[in-house]
């Protein structure tokens, strides 16, 4: 479980996020939806303890982390997967070495066992044939499940995803968005993934978050968002704007 708690955060004067607090249960695809600059890649970089609040605190199965060393902030970021916007694949290394680097670096573990995680993450990624290629020979989808598959090969409890679909193709989205619902199906696996693409919220989110001017101004079920009567939120679902 992934909690805020009042979390206030201030990038110099500029107040990003003003008490927000916040809960991802295990096994739930939790939606974090708000328009662009609201400070949604801000709120993973809370999660995984790669930024610190100005106040409140961050939680990790009740763990609080907020004021955690970097050394003890490890074993923390293990049980969540990371899958950022632009991937953050290494060009210059192969869908294999990209797949397998944080894992050769992180843990002692004997090359066989690296290269059976690797292979079940090129199978469940359908990318068999492709483990030697470089990203760029790869299209966008790909390189999207070649950064799960990265993401996954630490066998976290919950993956973030930062604007999974963004910038992808529809038939790409819809295959990017299955795979987060099958994870959470077949390895119960839990999901926050940060959006400014409602159309993913219905389709996939258990719950979501809406982030708008600082404040969380809706959380609970995604089915539910259209009894809230924030003018804001009223507006993008009677527009009918897939992204805001
Ligand atoms: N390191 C930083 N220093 C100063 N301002 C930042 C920094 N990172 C993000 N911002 C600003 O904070 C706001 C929120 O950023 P971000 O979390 O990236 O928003 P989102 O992901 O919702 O688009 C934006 O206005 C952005 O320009
Ligand atoms: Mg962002």
């Amino acid at each position: 479980m992934i909690e805020l708690r009042n979390v206030t955060l201030k990038y110099g004067e500029k107040l990003i996020l003003d008490k927000v607090s916040m809960t991802v249960r295990d096994n739930t695809i939790k939606a974090v939806l708000g328009p662009s600059g609201v400070g949604k890649s801000t709120i993973i970089k809370l999660m995984l303890g790669l930024i610190k609040p100005n106040s409140g605190q961050v939680l990790v199965d009740s763990v609080d982390i907020t004021h955690l060393k970097e050394t003890d902030l490890y074993p923390i970021r293990r049980k969540m997967g990371i899958v950022f916007q632009g991937n953050a694949l290494f060009d210059s290394m192969t869908i294999s070495q990209n797949m397998s680097f944080f894992l050769r670096e992180n843990m002692q573990l004997p090359d066989d066992e690296i290269e059976r995680r690797v292979a079940e993450q090129i199978r469940f990624a359908g990318l068999e044939g492709y483990e030697d290629q470089l990203p760029e020979n790869l299209s966008g989808g790909m390189k999207k499940r070649v950064a799960i598959g990265r993401a996954l090969i630490f066998n976290p409890k919950t993956i973030l995803f930062d604007e999974p679909t963004a910038g992808l193709d529809p038939v790409s989205s819809r295959k990017i968005l299955h795979i987060i619902t099958s994870l959470k199906k077949s390895n119960n696996l839990g999901a926050v993934f940060v959006t400014h693409i409602i159309d993913d919220v219905f389709a996939i989110a258990d719950e979501v978050a809406v982030l708008y001017q600082g404040k969380i101004i809706f959380d609970g079920p995604a089915d539910k968002l259209h009894e809230s009567d924030h003018p804001f939120i009223c507006s993008i679902l009677s527009d009918k704007i897939l992204e805001i």
